[in-house]
């Protein structure tokens, strides 16, 4: 079934296959989709929140691939000041604050962060009564090299807000996950797979779900939730990467029978 694009009314790039809203994206800050997911009906606001949000990032790396991790954070291309990408300097707790409003008041969250920002995000979490399910870990298999001990893996909280859910997890679900053959597709500094989100969304929410990703980048998150069947919003302040993201759903949603199992059912708000 052939996927269309369009520019709403409200300002996000909107996906329907066969008359159904699959995805939405909104150019522009997070903070303004928060506030028009809260205005929402609750049953209609997202009950998942997959990111991967901006935190400062400073590290090594000499090669001279653009494309590798340390061709990304070389010298030439990266002032090693932790302003990798915008909203570096944004806190955890503030914009976790500000998007629980905007989710179902019982609500699951998987946000990223690395080791050296991950006391600040489980603080922030304990802040803002996110209650703790567990460490996720992403187990790099492209490593970012450095003095004390290369930097290998990356880490998730899975939280909950309100009461947790009813259990559903994938049985077996790992709290570790590899992604084989991962290799960036984009020019996004801090590209994630799309397989981990898939593995993480498909671990955690039901079919046809609504995944919300407040800090979308290239759209990993996204690209994730329609591999398997779910319903995606999000936003992106920065147009390069929002352009990358859109291209990116549009040749996802034109691939075919990658997207057209369990398919979606449900409309967007
Ligand atoms: C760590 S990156 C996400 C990368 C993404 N997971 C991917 O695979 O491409 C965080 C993204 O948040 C975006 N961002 C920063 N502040 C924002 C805001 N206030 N609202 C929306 N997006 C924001 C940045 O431009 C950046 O692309």
């Amino acid at each position: 079934m052939l996927a269309r694009r369009k520019l709403d009314s409200a300002g996000f790039q909107t996906w329907t296959v066969g008359g159904q809203v699959v995805a939405r994206l909104y150019l522009g800050s997070c903070f303004d989709l928060f506030d028009m997911l809260a205005d929402c009906d609750p049953a209609d606001r997202p009950r998942s929140l997959f990111s991967d949000p901006p935190y400062p990032l400073t590290t090594g790396g000499r090669s001279a691939d653009p494309k590798s991790m340390g061709g990304k954070f070389s010298a030439e291309r990266y002032a090693n000041d932790g302003k990798i990408v915008a909203g570096t300097d944004l806190a955890f707790t503030t914009w976790i604050r500000a998007a629980l409003p905007a989710l179902q008041p019982d609500s699951d969250l998987v946000i990223m962060s690395n080791d050296r920002n991950l006391r600040d995000l489980l603080n922030a979490a304990a802040e803002n009564a996110v209650r703790f399910h567990r460490l996720l870990v992403w187990a790099r298999q492209s490593k970012t090299p450095n003095r004390w001990i290369m930097a290998g893996a990356e880490f998730a909280l899975y939280g909950y807000a309100g009461k947790s859910r009813p259990v559903i997890n994938k049985p077996g679900a790992d709290q570790i996950t590899s992604i084989h053959g991962f290799k960036s597709a984009t020019d996004h500094p801090t590209e994630k797979p799309v397989g981990l989100f898939a593995q993480w969304i498909g671990d955690i929410t039901t079919p046809g779900e609504l995944i919300f990703d407040p800090f979308t980048g290239t759209g990993a998150a996204a690209l994730g939730a329609l591999r398997i069947g779910r319903r995606f919003i999000g936003s992106e302040i920065d147009p390069r990467h929002f352009g990358a993201a859109c291209r990116r759903i549009d040749d996802a949603l034109s691939a075919g029978p990658l997207f057209a199992n369990d398919r979606p059912t449900l409309p967007l708000i």
